[in-house]
Parts: structure tokens; C-alpha cells; sequence
């Protein structure tokens, strides 16, 4: 269900409806379930089960690190509450000041009965973490999230605020209290590293490829009774957000984070209105399966997001989520979009306005983001210009042929963004190319009388930005596709009772070229499962996941084949190998006057 406190009433009011009564209003993917299903005796003392993403291990450096435990916390009954407030203080009891690594460790546990919830880590009000809870089983289950945040280096370096939103219900049926610590690990730099890092460029090592000097939050302001996520509630919803950057920034990237809920959280198997209007189904999400990110700039459209498609660990069948759990659920991820071309539009030191919309959204999607500048230590003003700004809407298309609740649909998007603008700084005058290309297909089959549909949707994006420095390009290109296959009957059993039969198939491919360091991800889950459900709970069923996860580039590889049926890992393949090791050079907390200079001139 993955839900906030704005949905708990509404959840409490949906509660009652739920049953094979409403079966057929194509409200396949449910996710508002729990399993009572757990085939452990619960007297027996076990372990708990450790539940896990599948996903390469973070580069660290030889050093050891130097830790510290920032926030320790039970979410109980955590709905309407607001988020946990810690104060962070920068380690600076560590030995070293040169870090090269950070890491943001989430461990919990949890015991009972409950639903997935979504939740997020802001620190200073930049969101450094979002992310669903495993559901957990009588017996209790332990999961742990591993997070590079390096790249959010200059925030750590000062004293924040860190605030963790988990809204949790507690009663007689759902039961599980979400035991949590996080930690952060600072990993000094090493005196020699091993392969050392030599930049083609001697602008690489001043620039282009650093974490940001300074890092913005774009998202709501403390104290708030929820998130600090903005919710954008339907398709002209603008959620606004006004800042301002200090007026020697030379490269801005936005980092937008999203997470679909409610009636938007299976957005891809949402049917056309017109098949629900034909049904008198107008009580069931619709708006078509086609959703996109629209960020704008003072009114101006300035980057999209066609997103992957999270499955929560309530999702479609949740025996499929133990203990591998869905691609991406744990570590929910963000998107970059480059601002440098337009970085001439907001260098005037005056406010200006981000938006965040969502193309034929329905109620709700969790949006925020973080702005990382780049800001130029030999100089205190920098110039720019937009030079060139291509952006149409999305073309879209559908094709029904309905009759009754059987039928099929073919809804294609396309979108191509591109800007162009330069910006004068000590490093040169430096133009910037942005390019946005995104494809989408979604082929939806509806049958026996809409208790089954078939998915089969394919999303790509392609994200190139050249940097004309006076002496090369410096080129930064990801290029993402993220097919899915899915596919959900539900039988009705009499009794208050049905039976889900679902099939799926998600991944998430990504090649980037970042410089000279080149990597490919392509990461696959495919499931099968089938579960009885009475009410909200799933009271018999079995879930069986594969994964093959296979990542290679300029620093290294990683393989892992693994398999899981009935909670159970049945096969677990692993091959770990080093290639042209890239090493991230360090970088002194105390070198960030810049950053300072500019937090005291904002009164900060
Ligand atoms: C799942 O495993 C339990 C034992 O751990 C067993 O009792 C149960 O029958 C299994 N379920 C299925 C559907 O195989
Ligand atoms: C959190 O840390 C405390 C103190 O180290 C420890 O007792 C507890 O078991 C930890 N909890 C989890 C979920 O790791
Ligand atoms: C941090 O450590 C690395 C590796 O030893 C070294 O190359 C770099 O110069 C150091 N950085 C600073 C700012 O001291
Ligand atoms: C869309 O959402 C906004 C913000 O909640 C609200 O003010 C507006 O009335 C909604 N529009 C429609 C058409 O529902
Ligand atoms: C939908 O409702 C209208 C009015 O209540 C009724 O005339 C029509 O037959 C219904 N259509 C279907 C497909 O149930
Ligand atoms: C629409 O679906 C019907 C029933 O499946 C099929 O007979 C017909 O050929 C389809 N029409 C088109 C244009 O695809
Ligand atoms: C930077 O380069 C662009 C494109 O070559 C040019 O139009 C602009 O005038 C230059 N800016 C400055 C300050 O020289
Ligand atoms: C819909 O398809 C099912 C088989 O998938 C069939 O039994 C049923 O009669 C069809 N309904 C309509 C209205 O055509
Ligand atoms: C999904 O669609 C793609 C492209 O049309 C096709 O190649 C693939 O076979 C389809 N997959 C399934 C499972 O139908
Ligand atoms: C991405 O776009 C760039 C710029 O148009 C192009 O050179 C590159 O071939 C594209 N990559 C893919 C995989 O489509
Ligand atoms: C129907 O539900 C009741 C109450 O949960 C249960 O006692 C009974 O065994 C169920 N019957 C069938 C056929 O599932
Ligand atoms: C679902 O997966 C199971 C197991 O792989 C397979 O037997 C079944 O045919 C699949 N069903 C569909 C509709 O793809």
C-alpha cells in the first residue's frame, strides 16, 4: 500500500469495500495485502529472515571506516505524526577528514503482521533515501539498505537535521513495529591507492565529475505533520518550490525523487477512461497506463522523468517479495536532470521557481528534489546563456478495441527534450548540450471479464549531456530501458474469497558513459506465484522469484544468479571480478569555503 497520513483516512474508509464483491473493476495489482500465510510454527524460536535487494556491492576504498549511529528509532503508531527529527553532526571525531566513500546504512527489523510502507530520509531537507519496508512475518524478519550518499557529500559536512518519515499503523491485525538504526559509515581515503585515479583532463579532477559544492532542497520546509515530499494529487496539479543559487555556479543537475501511491501506485495497468466510462466503472483508476514527470523552471518545461516501475513489497502477489524483494523497492531510484544549460536564467541571485506535475496523474504521487551546484572557487560571479530550447509535449496514441470488460489497448508516448546554453567560468566558456529522449509502449489485454489482464509495457530513456570544454567534450550519457511483462487472473472462490494467479517479468537495463568510466546494468526478475486472498489477507498462496543481476564497466563486475520459492533461497550465484579500477580521489570536509561563504551570506 505504501501510503502517508493524507491517505489514512481514506485507506480506513476503503477498508470495508474491499471484498470479491468489486472483483472485476480491473483493480488487479493490489497491493493493500498482508500475508497470514507464514509457514513457520511461531513457538519455535528461528532466526529472522533476512530479506534483500538484489544489487552490486558498493566500491569501497581499503580503509576502515569510521562509523557513526545517527538515528535509532521504533516506528509504532507513526501515522499523523510528524516525521522523527535527529540533529547530525559531522564526524569529526574521525581520525581522517578525507573521505572518499560515504555510506548510509539502514538496518530494521520487524515482527507480526503489516503492510509495506513507503518512507523517506531527508537530511537538511535534501532527500537523501526513499524506500519501502519489507513485510514482515510472524516469526520476524531483518533487512538492511546500503546507500552510496557520497555524492552528497557537502551537505554532510555541516551540522542538519535529519528527519525520517514512516507512517505505521498498529492494531490487533497489523501488528509490526519497524525497529530501526541508521548508520553512517565515512571511509577515509587511501594514502595510496591501489589504482590510482589519473584524469584524462586536468578539468575533470577541478569539476565536472565531483560531488556538488552545495545541495538545495527542493521539497517542503519543517515542521510539517507528514513527508516532506510534495504530493501532486492529478494531472494539473504543479507543486511549486521557490529558491535561489549563488551567482558563481558553473553546472547545476537536478535530482528528482517519485514514488506513484493509491490509485496511482499500478499506473501502468490503469485502463482508458473510456473502458471504464463503457463499465460503469468510474470508481476504478483510469487515465490510461502513460505517466511522466514534468519538472519546470519559472514556467518553463526544463526536464521529464518516464519512470521505472517500483513494485512494492505488497505488490501484485507479495509472497514474491520474500525474501527477494522488488527491483528497485528498497532503494527507490532518482533521476538527473542537467539544468547547466540554464543555469544563465538563474544566476541573477534572485528567487526562482521549480514545478513538479505528473501527465495524467491521479491521486498521488510523493515528488521532491535536490538541486546540486557546482559553484566556482575562482571567481564570485559567473555568467550564462540559453542559447537553444527544443521541448514539445508528449505525442501520445492509444488504440482500444473494447467490447464489455474484454479487450486490448496500445498506448504509445514519445518525448524528445533538448537545450543548449554556455556558461563563462574560471574553467572556460563552457557549452552545455542537454538531451532528453524517452519512448513508451504499453500493450494491455483485458480478459475474462476483466479479472485478467496482461501487461506488457516497454520504457526507454536516453539522457546525453556534452560539456564543450575550451580543450575537449566531456560527455556524460545514460541511456536506461525498463521492459515489464505482467500477468494477473483473479478467480472468485465464493466465500469472500479469491484467487490471484500472477506472472511477471521487470527489468532494469542501464548503459552510462560517464567521462572515460563506462558501466552496463541489466538486471532481471521474473516471478510466478499464486495466493488466496480473504478480505486483506492472503491466507494460503506461494511466490517463487529469479534474478539474474549482471553489471560490468571501467570498475569492475559483478554477477548474481539467485532464486528464491516459499521464503525460501534455493539457489544463490555470485562472481565478483576487477577491472580498470576507477578511484574516486578524496576530499576535505574543511576545503568547502565556497559552499560556507555562500550559507552565511543566506543567513543560514
Ligand atoms: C512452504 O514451506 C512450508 C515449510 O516451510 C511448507 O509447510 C508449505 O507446504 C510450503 N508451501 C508450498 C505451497 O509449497
Ligand atoms: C540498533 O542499534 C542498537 C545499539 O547498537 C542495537 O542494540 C539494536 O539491536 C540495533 N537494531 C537494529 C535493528 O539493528
Ligand atoms: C585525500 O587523499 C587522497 C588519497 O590519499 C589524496 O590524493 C588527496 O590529495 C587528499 N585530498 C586532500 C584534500 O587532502
Ligand atoms: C487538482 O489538485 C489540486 C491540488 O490538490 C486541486 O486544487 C484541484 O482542484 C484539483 N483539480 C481537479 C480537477 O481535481
Ligand atoms: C451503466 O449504468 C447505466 C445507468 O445506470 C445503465 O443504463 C447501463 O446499462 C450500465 N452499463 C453497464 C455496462 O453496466
Ligand atoms: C477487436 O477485437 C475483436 C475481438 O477480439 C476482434 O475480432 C477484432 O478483429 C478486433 N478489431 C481490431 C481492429 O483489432
Ligand atoms: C561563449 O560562447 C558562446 C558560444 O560560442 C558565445 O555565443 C558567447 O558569446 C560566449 N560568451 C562569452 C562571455 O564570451
Ligand atoms: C470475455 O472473455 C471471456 C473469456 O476470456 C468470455 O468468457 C466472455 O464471454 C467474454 N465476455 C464478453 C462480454 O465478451
Ligand atoms: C512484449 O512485447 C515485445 C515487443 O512487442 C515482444 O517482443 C515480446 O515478445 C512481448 N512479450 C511477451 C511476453 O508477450
Ligand atoms: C542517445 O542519444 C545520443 C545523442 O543523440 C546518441 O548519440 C546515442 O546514440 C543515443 N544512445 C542510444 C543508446 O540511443
Ligand atoms: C469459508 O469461510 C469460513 C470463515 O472463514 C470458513 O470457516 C470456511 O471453511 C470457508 N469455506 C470455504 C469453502 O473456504
Ligand atoms: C506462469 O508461470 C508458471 C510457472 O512458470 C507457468 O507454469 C504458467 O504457465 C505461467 N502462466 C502464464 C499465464 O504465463
Amino acid at each position: 500500500m505504501a501510503t502517508s497520513l493524507l491517505t489514512f483516512f481514506l485507506f480506513l474508509l476503503y477498508q470495508p469495500f474491499i471484498s470479491n464483491a468489486n472483483l472485476h473493476q480491473t483493480n488487479l495489482l493490489r497491493s493493500q495485502l498482508i500475508s497470514d500465510n507464514d509457514p513457520i510454527n511461531k513457538d519455535i524460536p528461528v532466526p529472522l529472515t533476512k530479506f534483500f535487494q538484489v544489487t552490486k556491492p558498493i566500491k569501497l576504498p581499503n580503509t576502515k571506516p569510521c562509523s557513526s549511529l545517527v538515528l535509532q528509532h521504533d516506528f509504532g503508531y507513526t501515522y499523523g505524526k510528524s516525521p522523527v527529527l535527529v540533529d547530525y553532526k559531522p564526524p569529526y571525531h574521525c581520525p581522517s577528514q578525507n573521505f572518499s566513500k560515504i555510506v548510509l546504512e539502514w538496518k530494521a527489523t520487524c515482527k507480526g503482521r503489516q503492510f509495506d510502507r513507503i518512507f523517506g530520509v531527508w537530511l537538511g531537507g535534501v532527500e537523501i533515501l526513499r524506500s519501502c519496508t519489507a513485510e514482515p512475518r510472524a516469526t520476524g524478519i531483518v533487512w538492511t539498505v546500503e546507500k552510496d550518499i557520497t555524492r552528497y557529500s557537502s551537505l554532510l559536512k555541516d551540522p542538519q537535521t535529519l528527519a525520517v518519515q514512516l507512517g505505521n499503523l498498529i492494531d490487533s491485525t497489523y501488528t509490526g513495529i519497524y525497529h530501526v538504526n541508521i548508520t553512517l559509515h565515512f571511509y577515509p581515503a587511501e594514502e595510496h591507492p591501489q589504482y590510482p585515479f589519473k584524469p584524462k583532463h586536468a578539468d575533470l579532477k577541478s569539476g565536472y565529475d565531483f560531488p556538488a559544492d552545495l545541495i538545495l532542497p527542493i521539497s517542503r520546509n519543517l515542521p510539517l505533520k507528514d513527508g516532506q515530499w510534495f504530493l501532486v494529487q492529478n494531472s494539473t496539479d504543479v507543486q511549486l518550490k521557490k529558491f535561489s543559487i549563488p551567482r558563481n555556479a558553473y553546472k547545476a543537475v537536478l535530482e528528482v525523487y517519485l514514488s506513484p501511491h493509491q490509485s496511482d501506485e499500478f499506473w501502468y495497468g490503469n485502463p482508458p477512461n473510456d473502458y471504464l466510462l463503457a463499465n460503469n466503472l468510474t470508481n476504478s483508476p483510469g487515465n490510461g497506463p502513460f505517466r511522466e514527470i514534468v519538472v519546470t523552471l519559472d514556467g518553463m518545461v526544463v526536464g521529464a522523468v518516464f519512470p521505472f516501475t517500483v513494485i512494492y513489497t505488497g505488490g501484485v502477489n507479495p509472497l514474491l517479495w520474500r525474501p527477494i524483494t522488488g527491483i528497485g523497492s528498497f532503494d527507490l531510484p532518482s533521476y538527473d536532470i542537467e539544468l547547466t544549460p540554464f543555469l544563465g536564467n538563474i544566476l541573477d541571485g534572485k528567487q526562482h521557481e521549480f514545478g513538479f506535475g505528473v501527465t495524467n496523474a491521479l491521486n498521488v504521487w510523493f515528488i521532491d528534489a535536490n538541486l546540486h551546484v557546482w559553484l566556482d572557487s575562482k571567481s564570485l560571479e559567473t555568467k550564462g546563456k540559453l542559447i537553444e530550447y527544443y521541448s514539445l509535449p508528449s505525442k501520445v496514441s492509444l488504440v482500444s478495441n473494447f467490447s464489455g470488460l474484454n479487450g486490448t489497448f496500445l498506448t504509445g508516448a514519445h518525448r524528445t527534450l533538448n537545450y543548449i546554453g554556455w556558461v563563462e567560468s574560471s574553467h572556460g566558456n563552457v557549452t552545455t548540450n542537454s538531451f532528453q529522449h524517452f519512448t513508451f509502449t504499453n500493450f494491455m489485454q483485458m480478459g475474462n471479464n476483466g479479472n485478467l489482464q496482461i501487461l506488457n509495457q516497454s520504457i526507454s530513456s536516453n539522457h546525453t549531456v556534452y560539456h564543450n570544454l575550451p580543450s575537449y567534450i566531456y560527455t556524460d550519457t545514460l541511456y536506461q530501458s525498463f521492459p515489464l511483462y505482467l500477468y494477473t487472473d483473479n478467480v472468485d472462490q465464493g466465500n469472500n474469497s479469491y484467487m490471484s494467479v500472477a506472472n511477471l517479468s521487470l527489468g532494469f537495463n542501464e548503459d552510462s558513459h560517464l567521462g572515460s568510466v563506462t558501466t552496463s546494468l541489466k538486471n532481471v526478475q521474473t516471478g510466478q506465484g499464486y495466493m488466496i486472498v480473504k478480505g486483506n489477507l492472503v491466507t494460503s498462496g506461494l511466490g517463487s522469484t529469479q534474478q539474474v543481476y549482471k553489471y560490468g564497466g571501467t570498475g569492475g563486475c559483478f554477477f548474481r544468479n539467485v532464486s528464491s520459492s516459499n521464503y525460501t533461497v534455493l539457489y544463490d550465484k555470485t562472481h565478483l571480478c576487477s577491472g580498470s579500477q576507477q578511484q574516486d580521489s578524496g576530499f576535505r570536509f574543511d576545503k568547502w569555503r565556497v559552499r560556507k561563504a555562500f550559507l552565511e551570506e543566506i543567513g543560514v
